[in-house]
């Protein structure tokens, strides 16, 4: 695909958040390459990527606004940044409840809101990088879950909302991917292997395999694609990857 998207974003602006790490480095790098000016925002400065709280609204509005002002205009935003904090309802504080739900859900909500004000004219797209766990609960996830499912919301609002103004949305259900989070919340050994015993596929994807998704929802010529969901989770949501396994086994089929 490479080679395929070289040049496509020639003169594009992209912000793309949590792009100090996993699906957001890759995105910036993939970006990079179709020629998209990229500006990455994280708690993590470095590497060319700015220092933003995206849980903050002041901090995201004063960020879009500092790219507008310095590239004369935005195209994309990948709102991508997430945390997760394992643990059922009864035991979640509500520093953590705020943080996730922060982060995950209206950081969001912010990048439109101080966004779509650039793309009224030339257009633009938003991508967010929601989950399988925007689609069905994941154990031990609750407000991740409220949280993802509430973005594949706001994208259907944002197509609804701004579509006369050539602004599209697009939410990508990501499965599992082989990043930080993941190492820190499902680390090898029988907790990664129920991970991954969930998808058709029977590995981790790649934060490269989430990237190419990203643009290629962001492509000019993906027009049509608004206000949906593009899913890249190895076939986790597409049925009951672990009872057949079993049952394959069991019938000897
Ligand atoms: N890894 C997976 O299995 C998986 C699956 C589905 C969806 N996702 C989603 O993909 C996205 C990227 O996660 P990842 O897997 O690359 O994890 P990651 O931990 O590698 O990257 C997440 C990034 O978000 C940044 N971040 C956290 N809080 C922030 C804040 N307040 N402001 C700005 N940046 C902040 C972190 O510093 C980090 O760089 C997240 O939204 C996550 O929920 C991940």
């Amino acid at each position: 695909m490479t080679q395929d998207i070289f040049g496509r974003f020639d003169e594009h602006v992209v912000v793309v958040t949590g792009a100090a790490s996993g699906i957001g480095a890759a995105s910036m790098e993939l970006f990079t390459k179709a020629g998209a000016t990229v500006v990455g925002l994280d708690l993590v400065a470095g590497n060319g990527v700015r220092s933003c709280d995206v849980s903050d609204p002041d901090a995201v509005h004063a960020a879009l606004e500092e790219v507008v002002a310095e590239y004369g205009r935005l195209d994309v935003v990948h709102g991508n940044a997430g945390v997760n904090v394992p643990g059922r309802a009864h035991s979640l504080t509500d520093v953590d409840y705020r943080r996730i739900m922060g982060v995950c859900c209206d950081a969001n909500f912010y990048l439109v809101r101080s966004g779509v004000r650039h793309m009224r004219e030339r257009g633009g797209v938003f991508v967010f990088t929601a989950s399988m766990c925007g689609v069905a609960a994941t154990p031990r996830s609750p407000a991740y879950n409220m949280a993802k499912h509430a973005l594949i919301g706001l994208t259907r609002s944002v197509a609804v909302d701004y579509g006369a103004q050539g602004i599209r949305a697009v939410a990508l259900v990501a499965g599992p991917v082989h990043t930080a989070m993941v190492d820190e919340l499902w680390p090898e050994g029988p907790l990664r292997d129920s991970l991954i015993a969930a998808t058709s596929a029977g590995r981790l994807s790649t934060p490269e395999e989430q990237a190419r998704a990203a643009v290629f929802a962001a492509l000019p010529d993906s027009s049509y694609l608004t206000g949906g969901v593009l899913t890249i989770d190895g076939g986790a949501t597409a049925g009951w990857n672990e009872m057949a396994s079993r049952m394959l086994t069991l019938t000897g089929a």
